[in-house]
């Protein structure tokens, strides 16, 4: 294998489309490490984009997979069942709150697709309601009802019809300019404005919403405003989307994000970590709703493929065990204490913000704008110390940490040490402590 050739080979032979973060070629990895071809050894916060729950090639989803692989690897879901997607829905379906069926897809994008169906297909109604601030997906649906950054719409247009966006309710930056502590969710008043202007509530069929805005931010809903926005559904007979396919399988510290607001959507989309690391994703709703899907309105050749399921059943099974979603949490909040303590030297650190270990900061400049170069700058000192991170938010200022679930403290601990070096690094003024 030629190195050279491999380091040069990207730009040569691939649209530059999806942009490319690191120019890193890395032939192996394992828990929270990549391994690149030049032999050096990088920690890596982004884990495939939120998606290797437990770290890079587990013992046990790589035996499961590697076992799997040997016995089927494609035969196709259309046609036959298999054990390793049968006992996944089994094992899911004690995790979703009563949702009890289940579709199994590719990638996150696909389900976003198969859920704006399934609505459409049993409401009648064709109206969705999706919010500023959110990401879904790249295909066309998906992108229909994304409005986390113009660039991921511009010159795709036109979309997909009646498509409605609500504000989603971003405390940090209040577009009603209400603080946490006495706000009185004047974003949902909005939306219950537009249904007297623009939106007539009898042609909506669904509401798809982010209960952690992943993309858009690692935004937090107030409880509150989770609640009332249920009770809006219920009330005009929408359908409730909860896409969780950053926010699920344990990242917020609860195996779904829903189980923090105490509300169970109707349909419930995942992805990313749901495989164990291969693509996966799963439409989960109750079977009154499922059943009035027929034979045939719907489907995908490699839709849960048996060696994403059998990985993705083996990591359920380990993060479904009584007491890890209490050391996820545990450690999330430890880290975010971390996080809240330097930001008590750097007051570029606008915001910390996070639940379990779905964590973010946000950086700003002194008038409290959003401070993307100081973002950027940090993203590139980790990087020098070789520990790999990813922004969000639509200027790119905001720190998002994805690590594997069961990571060292240690390994956190001395983040936030390269982290903290990481404001002097660029030349600001340190605060006393
Ligand atoms: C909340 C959410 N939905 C959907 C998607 C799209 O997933 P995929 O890239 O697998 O199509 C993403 C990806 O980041 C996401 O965060």
């Amino acid at each position: 294998m030629n190195k050279e050739w491999l380091k040069k080979a990207y730009p040569e032979h691939f649209t530059t489309a999806p942009k490319k973060v690191t120019n890193l070629v890395v032939e192996q990895a394992e828990g929270p490490y990549l391994h690149t071809i030049d032999g050096e050894r990088y920690l890596d916060l982004v884990q495939g984009i939120a998606t290797n729950a437990l770290g890079h090639c587990h013992p046990a989803l790589t035996a499961a997979a590697s076992n799997q692989l040997q016995k089927l690897g494609h035969a196709s879901f259309n046609l036959v069942s298999y054990p390793s997607a049968l006992l996944l829905a089994a094992e899911l379906r004690k995790h979703t709150g009563g949702l009890n069926k289940f579709l199994f897809t590719n990638t996150g994008a696909e389900v976003v697709e198969a859920g704006i169906k399934l609505a459409r297909y049993i409401s009648g109604n064709h109206s969705i309601i999706a919010f500023r601030g959110s990401f879904h997906g790249r295909t066309m649906g998906a992108t229909s009802v994304t409005g986390s950054n113009a660039k991921f719409r511009k010159h795709y247009s036109p979309f997909v019809p009646q498509v409605y966006f609500a504000p989603y309710p971003y405390c940090f930056r209040c577009p009603f300019h209400q603080r946490p502590e006495n706000c009185s969710i004047d974003c949902l008043k909005y939306l219950l404005d537009d249904f007297e202007h623009i939106i007539p509530p009898e042609d909506v069929g669904a509401v798809i919403f982010e209960p952690v805005m992943g993309e858009g931010g690692y935004v937090i809903p107030p409880g509150k405003y989770v609640e009332a926005l249920g009770r809006v559904c219920r009330e005009n007979g929408f359908l409730l989307i909860f896409d969780e396919v950053q926010s699920g399988m344990g990242r917020t510290g609860r195996m779904f994000a829903f189980e923090h607001f105490g509300i169970v959507p109707d349909l419930l989309l995942l992805g990313k970590a749901v495989g164990g690391g291969y693509p996966l994703s799963v439409l989960a709703a109750n079977r009154d709703i499922m059943d009035k899907w027929p034979p045939g309105s719907h489907g995908s050749t490699f839709g849960g493929h048996p060696v994403a399921c059998a990985a993705g059943l083996a990591q359920l099974q380990i993060i479904g065990e009584p007491g890890f979603m209490k050391s996820v949490d545990a450690k999330g909040e430890w880290f975010r204490n971390q996080l809240i303590a330097l930001q008590r030297r750097h007051p570029e650190i606008g915001d910390v913000r996070g639940l379990g270990m779905m964590n973010a900061i946000e950086l700003v400049k002194p008038d409290g704008e959003p401070d993307t170069e100081r973002a950027n700058s940090l993203v590139a000192h980790l990087f020098s110390r070789r520990i790999l991170i990813y922004t969000c938010g639509v200027k790119g200022n905001i720190i998002r940490f994805m690590p594997p679930l069961n990571i060292e403290q240690g390994i956190l601990e001395s983040v936030v040490e390269i982290l903290d070096e990481g404001f002097s690094v660029s030349g600001i003024e340190k605060k006393e402590a």
